[in-house]
């Protein structure tokens, strides 16, 4: 069978990026240029700022990409694209891109669901197992899908309130640490201990997540301490949030798998990067003999080579877009 090349864009936040991978699993050549840096000097994403910088790099971004291997556009079999969800003038840089990519070389254009790239990320670990079940937790994100097959994505349960990372970034802020500050936190659970007394949210027979409660706590617990001119121990608090969440978010999980008889689990997005959430899920899928895969640390958070791996998958369905195709700041894939 004739080998698949899909260039894929990626500029739904603030990082720009770039991937070509072949077949929906190898990963030839990725870029991701990332705007941490400058976004951190204001506590979070600008949006204005945001789309101003992948103007600036995604000409670059993509050029780079495929000088790196030595690829020309005219091998390239397609151009997948994140449409949405994310922040609606990152997204229009990124289609713009694409739809220009597809007109001027005439190659079909796929439109890519970010939260699909995110899942389709562990095709590039290896080849997606089915059915399956994937915990998608991200910073818009907390849910629980369940896939029959290739790019069917069918919802079990998810977050009611703020998505996990969401809440992770809150808590980093209100202990005094810079964004994005889920893997600070991570880093200080791992050296504190477990002293806060904290709710697990939302600890109930559902498949739904609660992360609001749990962090109006912490915030109100630092401010409390900070009346009474006492100091919290950050790295103790932040082991307390940590053990709380994964608590719940393993439970959960655990529990879909054994309801839906389902031998496979997938993590996805960017708290699959949590050390504490990978431990814990790689023990228990070791006791109950799940099979379970996590994308490479480099490709948790956002990354192009993901909508990659998902846009192959999309280019085999025959999903198309033409050149009326649109950014959109919100849709569901499930
Ligand atoms: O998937 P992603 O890059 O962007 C979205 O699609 O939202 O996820 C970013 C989120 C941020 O909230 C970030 O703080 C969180 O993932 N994150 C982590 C870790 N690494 C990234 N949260 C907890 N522990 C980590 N190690
Ligand atoms: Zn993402």
């Amino acid at each position: 069978m004739k080998d698949i090349y899909i260039l894929a864009i990626e500029t739904s936040c603030d990082e720009t990026s770039c991937s070509i991978i072949r077949n929906g699993c190898d990963e030839l050549s990725t870029i991701v240029l990332s705007q941490i840096d400058i976004h951190s000097l204001y506590g979070g994403v600008v949006p204005e700022i945001a789309s101003r910088n992948h103007i600036e790099n995604i000409t670059i971004v993509i050029e780079e990409t495929l000088n790196k291997i030595g690829l020309k556009m005219e091998q390239i079999d397609a151009i997948a694209v994140t449409y949405g969800p994310g922040l609606i003038g990152s997204l229009m840089i990124g289609v713009q891109a694409a739809k220009t990519l597809s007109y001027i070389y005439n190659k079909p254009l796929i439109p890519v669901h970010h939260i699909a790239g995110h899942i389709y990320a562990n095709n590039l670990v290896k080849p997606l197992n089915f059915p399956l079940i994937a915990l998608v937790v991200s910073g818009g994100h907390t849910d629980l899908i369940y896939m029959k097959e290739d790019y069917s994505f069918e919802y079990i349960g998810g977050t009611l309130d703020d998505a996990v990372g969401e809440a992770y970034d809150k808590v980093a802020r209100v202990i005094g640490l810079k964004y994005p500050g889920g893997p600070l936190v991570d880093e200080l659970a791992h050296i504190g201990e477990d002293t806060y007394n904290l709710p697990i949210p939302l600890d109930d027979d559902s498949y739904n997540f609660s992360f609001s409660g749990i962090k109006s706590a912490v915030i109100n617990l630092v401010h409390n301490e900070a009346q009474k001119n006492r100091k919290i121990v950050p790295e103790n608090l932040a082991c307390s949030f940590q053990n709380r969440v994964v608590e719940i978010l393993t439970k959960k999980t655990m529990n879909a798998l054994k309801k839906y008889n389902v031998q496979n689990l997938i993590l996805a997005g960017g708290v699959s990067a949590n050390k504490g959430l990978r431990e814990k899920f790689k023990n228990l899928c070791y006791k109950e003999n799940i099979n379970l895969t996590i994308p490479k640390l480099k490709y948790c958070t956002d990354n192009a080579a993901m909508i990659g791996a998902a846009g192959y998958y999309a280019y085999k369905l025959g999903k198309r877009a033409d050149l009326s195709l649109n950014a959109k700041a919100s849709d569901k894939l499930y």
